[in-house]
């Protein structure tokens, strides 16, 4: 049985911290990407809160296609040049979105979205996967947020 538990309240860089042990011990010792993948979803929504969507979409011949993930059902394949999903995978850059209504192309997959961090998973160069964190609540991502996710995307980049 897992034990990991977020504590209420806790300050973000201590609850990345965390995160980022925990997740380095639930993928230890295995190699199956939809796995890892899919317990690491889990975990940043046990962890992470206010979210409505966190989880994958994978690079696969040039387009994103969902990946392991928590939240309602969501777009299965966005091109690269759609979405916040398609804007990190392209430019290879995080993207921290405070009003995703005010993002020209943003797709929705549930309506009660409001904010958005993308962190792309990048190996040698080449953007893997990304990560895709949803909130109902504006504003709701900042960078300790991002540096949060984007040390969660080197390990999953050691694992795709
Ligand atoms: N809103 C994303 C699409 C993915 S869902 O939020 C899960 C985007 O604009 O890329």
């Amino acid at each position: 049985m897992y034990q990991f538990a977020p504590v209420p309240g806790q300050p973000k860089a201590e609850l990345y911290e965390e995160l980022a042990q925990a997740a380095a011990a639930l993928v230890a010792g295995e190699r199956d990407q939809v796995a890892n993948m899919a317990n690491l979803a889990a975990l940043i929504w046990q962890f992470v809160p206010q979210l409505n969507w966190a989880g994958f979409y994978r690079m696969v011949e040039g387009e994103l296609v969902l990946g392991p993930f928590q939240g309602k059902p969501a777009c299965i394949r966005i091109p690269l040049d759609r979405g916040v999903c398609g804007a990190a995978a392209a430019s290879g850059q995080t993207q921290l979105v405070a009003d995703v209504h005010a993002f020209p192309g943003h797709i929705v997959c549930d309506a009660a979205s409001r904010s958005e961090l993308v962190v792309p998973v990048v190996r040698q160069g080449e953007v893997l996967a990304v990560i895709d964190l949803d909130s109902p609540e504006p504003a709701r991502f900042d960078a300790e947020d991002a540096a949060g996710i984007e040390r969660l995307a080197k390990l999953v980049a050691t694992l795709l």
